[in-house]
């Protein structure tokens, strides 16, 4: 496994953040980083200081936008330590994301030794509050100093982190969702299943316009036929039918493979609740919720864990689901899952790994 040199640091105090950590706000002390050649691999991996990067302006990223990233989070458990949640995921995750952008892939081994690394450095900062975690942003991008569209011959690697509170303010309050039938988000084939910046930024209008309308996040149909159901901002999503079924949107290649997703179906199968991955039209969906067939529905995602939808906004017209409340299946499967992300519940499919304080793995 590749050694990772670590540079000194000034560390501030974490005890100084406010008591409203937000989503993405606040950064630690450290990140770790490393380079890219086609002639040498991935060398001169370090943690040092978090600092501004210095890129050619000619650097590939700012031109052809090539760049990836993930997310996964290191709670703080009941008994004071720490556990990363399905990290070897992320890191997969990250590799198919790589490829489908024409990037080098970074040997897992190494991505989760990076992160565990610099989580043990950085153990402080996993927050102490109720739900609050430590968020872990890897990156890649393209820093060749060349105006080409092809395969980019140098590229950096690095991660930061940033304690966050869930990201929705409020909690497991139920999110108001907008979905859009003017503009879409991702085609089979393209790089939707990819965690790649265009996707994000070709989604900013629509959200733009879903927040000044009063809803937080855009539920995306699929941008061939524009009826079916495929995400919502950034989470998978799935609707609870009267008859106790669970059901998602297959991953149909235009999705991103969600970790917590996967979670939620092995969860839900756990605890005795009838799971199917399918195409789900949403003219259906519109006639279940009227007729009560269909309970709750629920986005899921590493940020916003488990967040049930109260409203729903699709042509001007408003629905409301289950009385704007949370749903039961909702709160026991985010009851689990939490629980076990932070060490309050047995791990039985061996999801988690604790990080070692100071010098991590
Ligand atoms: C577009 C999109 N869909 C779904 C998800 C949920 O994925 P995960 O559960 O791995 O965080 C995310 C968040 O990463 C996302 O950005």
């Amino acid at each position: 496994m590749a050694a990772i040199r670590i540079d000194p640091v000034t560390e501030t105090d974490p005890a100084r953040l406010p008591a409203e950590l937000g989503f993405g706000k606040y950064f630690t002390d450290r990140m770790y980083s490393q380079r890219y050649s086609a002639q040498a691999g991935w060398h001169d991996a370090s943690i040092g200081p978090y600092q501004p990067l210095v890129l050619d302006p000619a650097a590939q990223v700012f031109h052809n936008g090539q760049m990836i990233f993930d997310g996964t989070k290191a709670y703080r458990r009941a008994d004071g330590g720490i556990n990363l949640f399905r990290v070897e995921q992320n890191a997969e995750r990250f590799n198919r994301s790589a490829e489908r952008m024409g990037m080098p892939t970074v040997p897992v081994a190494d991505h989760v030794a990076a992160i565990e690394t610099l989580v043990g450095l950085e153990h402080r900062w996993v927050p102490h509050q109720p739900d609050a975690a430590l968020y872990i942003r890897p990156v890649m991008i393209a820093s060749e100093k060349a105006l080409a569209i092809r395969a980019p011959q140098e590229c950096l690697h690095y991660i930061i982190l940033s304690p966050v509170a869930p990201y929705f303010a409020g909690g497991f309050a139920p999110v108001a969702v907008y979905v859009s039938h003017e503009y879409v988000r991702a085609v089979r084939g393209g790089t939707g299943e990819a965690k790649t910046p265009g996707n994000y930024a070709g989604s900013i209008k629509a959200t733009e316009i879903a927040i000044a309308k009063g809803y937080q996040q855009v539920l995306w149909l699929d941008a061939v036929e524009r009826r079916y159901v495929d995400e919502v901002g950034a989470m998978n999503i799935a609707f609870v039918y009267q008859d106790g079924r669970l059901r998602t949107p297959a991953l149909s290649g235009a999705i991103l493979h969600g970790v917590t997703r996967n979670s939620v179906l092995t969860l839900a199968q756990d605890l005795g609740i009838e799971t199917s991955e399918e195409r789900i039209d949403f003219l259906e969906v519109l006639a279940d919720i009227a007729s009560g067939r269909i309970t709750e529905m629920f986005g899921m995602g590493t940020g916003a864990v488990i967040a049930p939808v109260g409203r729903l906004c699709y042509q001007d017209r408003d629905i409301v689901l289950n009385g704007g409340e949370p749903g039961p299946v909702a709160r026991r499967l985010y009851d689990e899952l939490t629980g076990i992300q932070f060490g309050r519940l047995p791990d039985r499919h061996g999801w988690t790994r604790q990080v070692r304080v100071g010098q991590g793995a």
